[in-house]
């Protein structure tokens, strides 16, 4: 593995005292930041993010029968169940359990496996380290039961998963980032027709800044949940009122409908959450093509576009997020600032010119500090690449 070999190392001894014998498979998959393109992925829009270089590993070895036993050595815990029993416990280990639940829905007949974790993907903040999980654990138990599946399959598994099995009615924008992330690249996905295009950003001269507004965010909690259905009930309406067809899936299949005509069908807040997805998908457009012709003002003017989108419309931002992202831009050689994930915490994303990355990082730190009277968490990441599973042999 190129990350951390020492981390490595330390895993795979954990793994021989814990379950005395070689992990026969090392699984690894990355978070993600989105650079744009926020809560389109659940309404077959486009998204715009990148795998970045922190990672889950999962070291495993298949075993004879049933049982299933997982280590998350980060965490001091360990689980054990039945490869047919799944039941939710409301912790990590549902993101393990859940694998087992989708693939036993596909039809695969899985053996029980030993299973250890860690992880460099911080939790709860927006960058994905569920799906990162799920990802890996796909990677790894399919490749252990020596099933034909790519990194696509391990995605879709760890989606249904989440979907299925956790309960949350999220899109595929994480699973996506994570299984197939590239080096260097952004990856610009339309969530409807699971097309994914790779985006070179190695050679752009800002760099990627995270955050943390102090605030943890859980995915199950409940308001992501809201806001799917909202959603739903937004398209509903939409199509009562004959702005689109019966046959629309999502709110993206509005595409083209007059504002105007929207607005006048539907009830207010309904109208803003349908409003944001719809400018939110144009925007992923734009940055593309600013990206494509380097209009860095125009990065920076799209992501504070997305911003106020996501906190007037959508309603995910709190006083902490829409903060950094007001004093960002105010600092040396930031571009642009946005909340990236679903919000309603973690950290937020600042593009930064390469010369000032110190400067940015300390301005926006300290004035973090004075506001609110502690010190933020922050950190740089690199577009890097997605899951990978390598068979440990003594070969
Ligand atoms: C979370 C979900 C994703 C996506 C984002 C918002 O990360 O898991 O599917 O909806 O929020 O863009």
């Amino acid at each position: 593995m190129e990350d951390g070999g020492r981390w490595v190392e330390t895993a795979l001894s954990a793994f021989r005292r814990e379950y005395g014998r070689d992990a026969q498979w090392a699984a690894s998959a990355p978070g993600r930041v989105n650079l744009i393109g926020e809560h389109t992925d659940y309404n077959g829009g486009l998204a715009l993010p990148c795998a970045i270089d922190r990672e889950t590993l999962v070291l495993l070895a298949p075993c004879n029968d049933s049982r299933v036993r997982a280590s998350a050595w980060d965490l001091a815990e360990s689980v054990e169940f039945d490869v047919g029993v799944s039941r939710r416990r409301g912790d990590w280990s549902d993101y393990v359990r859940g694998i087992f639940f989708a693939l036993a829905e596909k039809g695969v007949q899985a053996s029980g496996f030993d299973l250890g974790i860690v992880s460099r993907v911080p939790m709860n903040s927006g960058l994905s380290s569920s799906a990162a999980l799920g990802v890996a654990v796909a990677g790894g138990v399919s490749e252990g039961l020596g099933l034909e599946m790519g990194p696509r399959d391990w995605a879709h598994i760890a989606h249904r998963s989440e979907s299925g099995f956790v309960g949350v009615g999220c899109g595929l924008l994480d699973h996506f980032a994570s299984a197939l992330g590239q080096e260097g690249h952004a990856l610009r996905i339309d969530c409807r027709s699971e097309q994914v295009e790779a985006i070179s950003v190695a050679g752009e001269p800002f760099g990627l800044l995270l955050v943390h507004s102090g605030v943890e965010r859980r995915l199950a909690d409940g308001t992501y949940g809201v806001r799917v259905d909202e959603c739903r009930r937004a398209l509903d309406a939409a199509v009562r009122a004959g702005l689109a067809p019966p046959s629309a899936r999502t709110l993206s299949d509005l595409a083209g409908v007059e504002m105007e005509a929207l607005e006048a069908a539907l009830e207010p807040l309904l109208f803003r959450r349908a409003r944001h997805v719809l400018s939110e998908n144009e925007r992923v457009e734009a940055f593309c093509k600013a990206l494509a012709g380097g209009d860095l003002q125009g990065l920076g003017s799209l992501l504070a576009e997305a911003q106020a989108s996501l906190a007037e419309d959508y309603a995910v931002s709190t006083p902490e997020i829409d903060w950094l992202c007001a004093f960002g831009p105010s600092c040396e050689g930031v571009l642009g600032s946005r909340l990236t994930g679903a919000g309603l915490g973690g950290f937020t994303l600042h593009l930064v010119l390469t010369d000032s990355r110190e400067v940015a990082e300390e301005q926006i730190s300290r004035g973090f500090e004075a506001r609110f009277g502690r010190r933020p968490q922050s950190l740089w990441v690199r577009p890097s690449r997605g899951a990978r599973v390598e068979a440990l042999g003594d070969d």
